[in-house]
């Protein structure tokens, strides 16, 4: 049911500091949980019931391989770096068209994590059976329960993030990051070096609910104003790096799919290589600034579309208290979302792009939960 919303796609978008609660119920353990608390073993760290039985041997494992398609590649995206960061295994993202095209070389020692809202996408099945005839270890991240991938899968964590009915994703993807990363402190929770680490994850994870709902508060009004003006555009770029590469990626998917509006996901570092050419100061640019490794080179950037022209019609999605940004405000439009953790920077900043797209589609009078020629569960391939 709607309720009280126009559209299941701005219901969805509203129910993440929810669904985000939910994702985390009994796997990250606050400080203080009750003694009663079934997971009392597990304070302070997270508990993936849903995994234990095989923990070991994806611990073991010689590489990760994240396969998805759509939305769901793009939430691998999101959560590489810090699998990486935690495990310190090879990860690869495959999408898994590609994947099947390839017949990509696996091995036993390998683990294959399939992300997968519906669990019936025609492709990432495919590969799944693919994966289970070359005997690697097969892991499900999937929402909805007893769907063909959460069956057929070795073990698994389900996202917890209730019906998502709109056409395009969006608590799902923010749940699919969240359960990608507590997988990453689940399999690092022995390594001593990881600790510190670990623990700015874990606490940040129990305050990004309300940090959402902030989100949607301050932008929303924002959000739409901004796609009134953006709304004859035919065409519309997007910039980011580090953990907001997938941001970009999945930013322009989303206006996309809803708006019809051209748009493309770049990583801000191809910029010199090609993309370049297409900023004067016609051309819509968004560009993703996180406070974060990246900073610095997300401002050359910057400062390379300036030099072209690109300012004059530049939205940047920057982090609140970033004065580097913020020195920018009198002439670009900026939009600041809450400060978190690195990894998890990348839920809120993907927050205005579900608001923009819907938005756009609203203002153009398109079918928001029902884009044209695209289903919510491809089971063809
Ligand atoms: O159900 P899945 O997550 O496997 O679906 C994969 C894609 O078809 C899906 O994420 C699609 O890209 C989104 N609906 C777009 O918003």
């Amino acid at each position: 049911m709607k309720g009280s919303y126009p559209h299941f796609m701005l219901k969805e978008i509203y129910e993440q500091p929810d669904s985000l609660t939910q994702t985390m119920r009994g796997r990250v353990i606050s400080h203080d949980s009750s003694p009663d608390d079934v997971s009392r073993n597990h304070r302070g760290d997270v508990h993936l019931g849903g995994l234990s039985q095989r923990i070991g041997d994806f611990r073991r494992s010689s590489r990760i391989i994240f396969v998805a398609c759509g939305t769901s590649f793009h939430s691998c995206l999101a959560g590489r770096q810090v699998m990486e960061e935690l495990t310190e295994l090879p990860v690869s993202i495959e999408l898994a068209s590609d994947f099947l095209d390839r017949e990509t070389p696996l091995f036993r020692s390998d683990v294959c994590v399939f992300v997968s809202q519906s669990g019936e996408t025609a492709d990432t099945l495919e590969a799944l059976r693919y994966a289970k005839k070359c005997q690697a270890l097969t892991v499900g991240v999937v929402n909805v329960v007893g769907s063909s991938i959460a069956r057929l899968t070795d073990c698994g964590v389900h996202l917890n993030a209730g019906a998502e009915i709109g056409v395009a994703s969006t608590k799902a993807y923010t749940s699919q990051i969240l359960v990608l990363i507590i997988i990453a402190l689940q399999l690092s929770a022995d390594s001593r070096a990881k600790q510190g680490r670990r623990r700015e994850i874990h606490d940040a994870l129990l305050t990004l609910p309300n940090l959402v709902t902030k989100t949607l508060k301050d932008l929303d009004g924002r959000m739409k104003g901004i796609a009134e003006r953006l709304k004859e555009n035919t065409s519309i770029l997007l910039f980011g790096r580090g953990f907001h590469y997938a941001t970009c990626m999945e930013g322009a998917l989303k206006i996309k799919e809803l708006s019809y509006i051209h748009t493309e996901g770049i990583h801000a570092g191809e910029l010199k290589h090609g993309p370049l050419a297409l900023i004067d100061e016609n051309m819509p640019v968004i560009l993703f600034a996180g406070k974060d490794a990246c900073s610095g080179k997300v401002q050359n950037a910057l400062h390379q579309v300036t030099a072209r022209g690109g300012i004059a019609n530049m939205l940047i999605v920057g982090t609140e208290g970033d004065s580097e940004i913020e020195k920018f405000s009198d002439k670009v439009e900026l939009v600041q979302v809450p400060k978190t953790v690195d990894c998890l920077q990348c839920v809120l900043a993907i927050i205005p792009m579900q608001l923009l797209s819907y938005h756009l589609a609203v203002a153009r009078g398109l079918n928001v939960d029902q884009p044209r020629s695209l289903a919510k569960s491809v089971t063809v391939q």
